[in-house]
């Protein structure tokens, strides 16, 4: 069983279902409004969790309603929520529009702001005793900074999924064992241009594993080769969480080399889209099983 941190972030994700996406100063009537776990800190602890790792959140919720609400979600799903500490904000939400399987979202980051190095600091016992890290953007720079340095003194993997998408520092990418970007992300995370993704796959060897919606995912060899992995052909109700799966698939399964990781998390990540909600369709370890023994 893989031991993997999550340091992130904790949303409730407010969505709204729409025929169509509203054009700027429109006004439209929504067809359903859903309250769902979210935050991709969250969603991608929850994703290893169910797919049998033993997970340990770090991350900051408000005093509210919504903070307990998604500390008892998370302990419901058997992770360690002790190393989620009450800020003073309020808890993160993320204002999502559904349309069809696509959505756009607004993150209102909240407490998730507060995360801070001193946090990463109290639980550096889990740090000591986790086989990977794994981290994504919607807490604050410094604090991921921080984690990277730590998981490098402690000698752990340390896994970045560079979302919502930044420019990253050089120290920051040298510190990172597995940078897990869209094409988007990965353009934009090391500022280069777009459409040069199978180029820096390959400058970056057994280091990016780049997911690409439908398509499944790529990643290269050690010797530079690009390898596609095709994605799983599945109806898709709702596209929010699919990345957060992939990520919380490849920390649970790194153990089996980076091949067989990223062909589960691609599968994982495609089940995920087929039920309503960012956390709704992450599939457990024997889902997972069983929807690979009935490919051919
Ligand atoms: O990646 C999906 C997540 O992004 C949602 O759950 C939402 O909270 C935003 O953080």
């Amino acid at each position: 069983m893989a031991r993997v941190v999550v340091v992130g972030s904790i949303n409730m994700d407010m969505v709204v279902t729409t025929d169509t996406f509203p054009r700027l100063g429109e006004t439209l009537f929504g067809t359903r409004f859903s309250t769902f776990p979210g935050g991709k800190g969250a969603n991608q602890a929850v994703a290893a969790a169910r797919l049998g790792a033993q997970v340990t959140m770090i991350g900051c919720v408000g005093a509210d309603a919504f903070g307990e609400q998604m500390k008892q979600t998370l302990a419901r799903e058997g992770i360690d929520v002790s190393h989620i500490r009450t800020g003073q904000e309020s808890t993160g939400i993320a204002s999502i529009t559904l349309s069809g399987a696509d959505n756009a979202i607004i993150v209102v980051p909240g407490a998730n702001n507060e995360l801070s190095p001193e946090d990463i600091d109290r639980a550096s016992d889990a740090f000591a005793q986790a086989d990977v890290i794994l981290a994504q953007l919607e807490t604050p720079m410094d604090t991921v900074l921080h984690a990277a340095r730590r998981a490098r003194e402690h000698a752990k993997p340390f896994f970045l999924n560079p979302a919502p998408a930044v420019a990253l520092s050089d120290e920051l990418v040298s510190l990172t064992t597995l940078l897990t970007p869209n094409e988007h992300e990965l353009a934009t995370a090391l500022q280069t241009p777009s459409g040069w993704w199978a180029e820096v796959l390959s400058r970056m060897p057994g280091r990016i594993a780049m997911t690409h919606g439908k398509e499944g995912a790529y990643f290269t060899h050690a010797d530079g080769t690009l390898v596609h992995q095709p994605g799983f052909a599945v109806e898709a109700v709702d596209t929010t969480g699919a990345g957060d799966t992939f990520n919380g698939a490849m920390a649970a399964f790194w153990h089996l080399g980076m091949a067989e990781a990223v062909r589960r998390a691609n599968a994982a990540g495609a089940l995920s889209v087929t039920r309503a909600g960012a956390q709704g369709g992450m599939p457990t370890l024997a889902e997972l099983e069983q929807f690979l023994s009935q490919q051919s």
